[in-house]
């Protein structure tokens, strides 16, 4: 069985076995971090400023992020670190990024969906993908920048448009899913959370979030009612944050450690690291008519190296598969037809 990494097998992060991990090639790997002022982005910074695949940080935004390059530029590891403030500069961040990660846009409020955020982040996402297609069209894009179900597409789009694309390199961030799924089955079942690993499919909001319990590593039995109570946690979870915050944004350290899972898993893919799967929400045809899915990936070299098909689905699965799916390709339209406009 694929089964994702888990913390404890990585390079940074939280075990202390995991700085005597052997690299199997590192190569200087430079990485842009585009709203690198925000929630997310600030404490994303810090952790790629403290992994070791990492060789240099551009971090960019629209405001603030001056102080937050001063400031992480002094943690005294290798990784060189510069700020670029304002569109002007964003060239100046891109130059010779080989992954983009973009949490630049607006964070959900109580009572909002991620659907909400379109009309903002749409034309964000849409103008930071075309500066990437220009000034490096080879670089992965990692998108974080919500409504991820339409982002990706949008992103997808504009790579079309400009000549660059390539479904390989452009991936939604679906991780927290997965760092969600993984968290809430290891407290059910009394698991040590680092043995857990549990795939999310689908996309990125709601009910397009479907945990494949059934595929869980190890294996794990719900009844029906706790495999309902289970899959509507992991995809409330978000909403969870939103209303504790009150007003003061979604998740933002969770979804920074999600993303710095995503984008270590990627790097070591780019180092040429065998058996690398994650979760994304990809361009794919694993399911007929639904041209972006999230599924689970082998990540390598060039980005994406495989789609895996979806596997054995159980039947409360399938029947929240196939309830899902028309939400899933609106949301999918939405992107293109935004892009297109
Ligand atoms: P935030 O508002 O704290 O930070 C966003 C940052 O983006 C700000 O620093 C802002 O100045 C910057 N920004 C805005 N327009 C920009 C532009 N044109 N170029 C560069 N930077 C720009 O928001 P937060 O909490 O960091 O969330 C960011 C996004 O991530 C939201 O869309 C949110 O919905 C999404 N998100 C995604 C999750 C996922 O699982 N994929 C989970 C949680 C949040």
């Amino acid at each position: 069985a694929q089964t994702s990494r888990g913390p404890s097998s990585r390079v940074t992060g939280l075990s202390p076995r995991v700085s005597r991990r052997k690299i199997v090639k590192c190569e200087a790997k430079k990485v842009a971090l585009l709203g690198a002022g925000g929630g997310i982005g600030q404490p994303l910074s810090l952790l790629l400023k403290m992994n070791k695949l990492v060789t240099e940080l551009s971090l960019y935004d629209i405001a603030g992020v001056t102080g937050v390059g001063a400031d992480i530029s002094h943690c005294n590891t290798p990784v060189k670190v510069s700020a670029f403030n304002g569109p002007e500069e964003l060239e100046g961040a891109l130059k010779g990024a080989e992954l983009i990660i973009i949490p630049a846009g607006v964070p959900r409020k109580p009572g909002m969906t991620r659907d909400d955020l379109f009309n903002v982040n749409a034309g964000i996402v849409k103008a930071l993908v075309e500066a990437a297609s220009k000034h490096c069209p080879e670089a992965i894009i990692q998108l974080v920048t919500n409504p991820v179900n339409s982002t990706v597409p949008i992103a997808a789009e504009v790579m079309k448009k400009a000549g660059t694309h390539n479904p390989a390199k452009i991936m939604g961030v679906s991780t927290l899913d997965v760092v969600r799924a993984n968290t809430f089955v290891a407290e059910a079942k009394k698991l040590d959370v680092k043995d857990v690993d549990v795939p999310v499919v689908g996309g990125h909001a709601g009910a397009t979030i479907l945990p494949l319990l059934s595929q869980a590593t190890p294996p794990v039995s719900f009844t029906d009612a706790e495999k309902k109570m289970m899959t509507e946690k992991i995809q409330n979870a978000g909403t969870v944050v939103v209303e504790a915050k009150a007003g003061k944004g979604s998740a933002t350290l969770s979804m920074a450690y999600a993303a710095a899972r995503m984008a270590e898993s990627t790097l070591m893919g780019l180092n040429g690291e065998p058996n690398i799967y994650e979760c994304s929400y990809v361009q794919s045809d694993v399911v007929p008519d639904c041209p972006f899915f999230a599924s689970k990936l082998l990540l390598g070299p060039g980005g994406v190296a495989k789609v895996l098909p979806l596997g054995n689905m159980d039947a409360f699965e399938q029947a929240c598969f196939h309830a899902m799916l028309p939400e899933l390709k609106a949301s999918t339209q939405k992107g293109i037809d935004f892009a297109n406009a």
